[in-house]
């Protein structure tokens, strides 16, 4: 229902429900500035919560916000940015909340409406702005958690699509504003040196690791019922991956790219639970909000196998942890063994290929070669690095990416239904049927169940680290 040609018009007004929450204070306030500061911002912003704030509470959160996150604020721009923004208050669950949001709206026509509330309230919400008559021409970004299970992912589309069309939902998974991962397909596809070679013909394995030094910190109410499964992985390590196996689009549209992932996702096999790695971090069930028995991973490794002709036999190894000895998040697509040499190069087997595309703290790509020189007794590995940021921060940041596309009217950069309902399947056995959680010492790299897993294939490989 409602959707019509206007969905994918630009934007003139961003309306933010529940501003005065924890994902604005963190993310929210900064990206919009950034936004500002780069010329990017075009349209008024309305920011809804249930206080009753006055504008001025309102510049006093965002200024504390942005100076947390950026340091020196400029004033200019700061300024710039709150001369877009109004506030409005109320109940999401009455009617009168979205009379006020009208007014503040002014005559818009093509609102992006940007739900940060908690996931039972996303129905209130639309609910809310389509009895406004609000709706018509809207789309809604929301933010994950998306269902905790393929079946509750279903309910909550279906409550969803009984008031707005699937085209005007535009759902979150920060990865896919990361600076990286958009990159990655067109590194394929786009160079001639790859693209050939990017099949199990040339192909032994590939690794995706997303490791984090930092642990569960003040979130332990929102993480222990949730764990690193539901986190990270059926959400934005499931993109990585998708965006390391995927076909190409045919077209550039949105729906040329969903069909692609959506696609991958569904060759993906339901991962078996024997290939399923569960750890926890000693210390994790002191953190605040944690249960004392709680049995919740803070690691996960396991292995996805996808089961199409260019992928056939080659094991994508994932890894993800907290309180792991580096904050990195890398790809690495290590290459066969090439056949043993005829002209008697000293005797070694040269060292493989790897191709490491780097995504987190900041962005790079490295090429490892075996190389031979004159004067050294073996074979080695040439590494050769781009990095495309130098600094954390120098890129633009997922949100900054994803307020952009959403505004632009573009939904290229956000998750259809389809692709999570496919991403669930591939875990819901692992949901199911959870192996015993095995704890690991913070500062290493998790649990020694997790080297078994890839230990056919020369264990994890230290990750690509700055220094
Ligand atoms: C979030 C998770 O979605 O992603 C966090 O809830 C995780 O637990 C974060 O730390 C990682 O994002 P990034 O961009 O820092 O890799």
């Amino acid at each position: 229902m409602g959707a019509t040609d206007h969905t994918t018009a630009r934007r003139d007004v961003m309306v933010i429900f529940g501003i005065t929450g924890d994902l604005a204070r963190v993310k929210t306030f900064h990206s919009l500035y950034r936004l500002e500061e780069r010329g990017l911002l075009d349209c008024p912003i309305v920011g809804v919560a249930f206080e009753d704030w006055t504008k001025d509470q309102l510049a006093q959160r965002a200024r504390e916000s942005i100076t947390a996150q950026e340091g020196d604020l400029d004033e200019a721009v700061f300024a710039r940015l709150m001369d877009r923004m109004s506030y409005a208050h109320g109940d999401f669950g009455k009617p009168e909340t979205y009379d006020g949001v009208k007014q503040a709206m002014g005559g818009a026509e093509h609102p992006l409406f940007y739900l940060e509330v908690p996931p039972n309230l996303f129905a209130t919400v639309v609910k809310g702005v389509a009895g406004a008559g609000l709706a018509t021409n809207a789309r809604f970004v929301i933010e994950k958690p998306f269902g905790h299970d393929l079946a509750s992912a279903k309910a909550l589309a279906a409550e969803l699509h009984s008031v707005v069309d699937e085209s005007q939902l535009l759902r979150v998974d920060h990865y896919l504003g990361k600076v990286g991962l958009e990159e990655i397909p067109f590194l394929r596809f786009a160079n001639t040196l790859l693209a050939p070679v990017w099949n199990r013909d040339y192909i032994d394995h590939v690794e995706i690791s997303m490791t984090e030094a930092f642990g569960v910190d003040d979130r332990g109410h929102f993480y222990d019922p949730v764990g690193a499964l539901r986190d990270v992985v059926v959400n934005h390590l499931m993109q990585v991956v998708v965006a390391v196996a995927m076909e190409a689009p045919d077209y550039g549209d949105r729906s040329s790219l969903g069909r692609r992932r959506t696609e991958l996702l569904r060759e993906i096999v339901p991962v078996d639970p024997a290939r399923y790695v569960r750890g926890q971090y000693r210390g994790y069930r002191d953190v605040d909000g944690v249960a004392a028995d709680s049995t919740t991973e803070t690691f996960a490794a396991l292995e996805l196998r996808i089961d199409n002709p260019r992928w056939e036999g080659v094991p994508f190894f994932i890894r993800t942890g907290k309180k792991l000895r580096a904050t990195e998040t890398e790809v690495r697509v290590v290459f066969r063994e090439a056949p043993s040499l005829g002209f008697g190069l000293r005797g070694e087997a040269p060292p493989t290929n790897e191709l490491v595309v780097r995504l987190g703290p900041t962005f790079g790509v490295r090429v490892a070669l075996a190389a031979q020189r004159v004067d050294a007794a073996t074979p080695e590995l040439a590494e050769l690095d781009v990095g495309f940021a130098a600094t954390p921060g120098e890129s633009p940041t997922p949100y900054e990416v994803l307020f952009e596309a959403a505004l632009a009217g573009g939904g290229m950069r956000f998750a259809s239904q389809d692709t999570i309902d496919a991403e669930w399947a591939v875990i819901q056995r692992l949901l199911d049927a959870p192996p015993p959680v095995q704890p690991y010492e913070p500062g290493t790299w998790g649990p020694s169940a997790a080297d078994a897993l890839i230990d056919g294939r020369g264990g994890w490989p230290e990750p690509w680290l700055d220094g």
